[in-house]
């Protein structure tokens, strides 16, 4: 019997993540598991591994996301937002949420992140930040990009949700802009079950995103000075019960820090296991068929990006069914699904879209996927993979 299977991800959380949880849990004697110190070291830890100052652990990326827009619109006010049309619903969702308006620019194919120069077209008086998405482990960044920005004193905000350890001139991403974004959800780089980070160099961000993290309350900034002199300013409030901010509950927990700062000790290992898994997928998948040419300087790829160079729904379908029938489990269109423009959450908020504006993104949209690629993950089964990709189509059906 064939039993070849290949899926998204296998083991992210191995069995030492597991018994170091379960010492940790017969251990801690008071069993209080909430958000507490294990939480607080791997903030640290997580900071210290980045190259930023401050880290904040919150139950999913897309918390990260949403707290992130909230702490901008509080400090900036709101405006236009460029975004990718090629990321997590959530990029995009808490833009929206906060008020701001998503203008979307089309992506680079050697990257999957967006295209500089559709980003300078897309720049207005208006614009009050470019939210970038590190899509699948490559950078999204330039020194042009860089540059303009700042010139034009437009924020940068960073998602690394699904490029954790990828760099752009020997730095790891999310330590270039304003405020950056993980996600540590199962497939990821990291997995703490669930999970993302906020992380900053900014002290009255890092602040303000501890209390909107926790429903907005004074008592979690972590700034004494900051929280006796408000004490003050509301002395008809409880000292422990005043909210600043209308926010939320997304805090993690203790067990999730315990198994994040277990992982965090082997993260930089891994990514480079599977950067050379990437190598080797795209040095033996038939340039003819796929795209193999990504820049691949600095990247760190969770997955494999699986893009048919040809427009053709026929050959399309052909290779989801083989996927299918060897058992290799894909997602059509790459991060989130492909095109966000064509869901229909944004059928209301964006109207009159040209499609043939977004044909870079249209492409991944319809023709692109990505597979699993994980650090466990031997030589032989990705060359078997990539003749199984390989052999699906004759060179006369190209
Ligand atoms: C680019 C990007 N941003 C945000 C998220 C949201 O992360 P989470 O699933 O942890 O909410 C994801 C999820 O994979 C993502 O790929």
């Amino acid at each position: 019997m064939n039993n070849f299977s290949h899926l998204l991800m296998e083991n992210n959380i191995t069995i030492k993540d597991v018994d170091t949880v379960i010492n940790f849990l017969r251990k801690n004697k008071l069993r209080i598991f909430t958000q507490s110190k294990k939480v607080d070291k791997f903030e640290k830890n997580w900071s210290k591994w980045l190259g930023v100052k401050y880290s904040v652990f919150v139950n999913s990326g897309s918390s990260a996301n949403l707290l992130t827009l909230q702490a901008v619109k509080i400090l900036y006010g709101t405006g236009e937002v460029i975004v990718p049309p090629l990321t997590w619903i959530s990029d995009i969702a808490s833009v929206i949420q906060n008020g701001f308006k998503p203008i979307f620019a089309d992506i680079n194919p050697r990257t999957l992140c967006m295209d500089e120069n559709e980003i300078f077209k897309k720049i207005s008086n208006k614009t009050k930040a470019v939210f970038i998405t590190h899509a699948q482990g490559f950078n999204g960044l330039s020194e042009k990009l860089i540059r303009v920005l700042k010139d034009k004193k437009i924020i940068l905000l960073e998602d690394v949700c699904e490029s954790h350890g990828a760099s752009f001139k020997n730095k790891k991403l999310g330590t270039f802009g304003l405020i950056s974004n993980f996600s540590f959800y199962y497939a990821h780089h990291l997995s703490t079950i669930e999970g993302g980070m906020v992380c900053t160099n900014n002290k009255k961000i890092y602040e303000i995103t501890r209390m909107l993290r926790s429903h907005g309350m004074l008592r979690e900034s972590g700034n004494k000075k900051f929280e006796s002199l408000m004490i003050k300013k509301y002395p008809y409030l409880s000292p422990k019960f005043i909210f600043l901010y209308p926010a939320y509950n997304v805090r993690n927990n203790e067990i999730s820090a315990v198994i994040g700062d277990n992982q965090l000790k082997r993260l930089s290992q891994n990514n480079l296991k599977r950067s050379k898994n990437l190598k080797i997928f795209l040095n033996n998948l038939n340039k003819k068929i796929y795209r193999t040419d990504y820049e691949l300087v600095g990247n760190s790829n969770y997955a494999f990006p699986l893009v048919l160079n040809k427009k053709n729904f026929k050959n399309r379908n052909l290779l989801e069914k083989i996927m299918t029938e060897k058992r290799i489990e894909f997602r059509r269109g790459n991060a989130g699904g492909g095109n966000q423009l064509r869901q229909p959450y944004l059928k209301n908020i964006i109207k009159n879209i040209n499609f043939k504006n977004f044909k870079e993104v249209d492409h991944i949209h319809f023709f692109g996927y990505y597979i699993g690629n994980y650090p466990s993950l031997k030589k032989e089964k990705i060359l078997k993979i990539c003749k199984i990709l390989n052999n699906i189509f004759y060179e006369k059906n190209l």
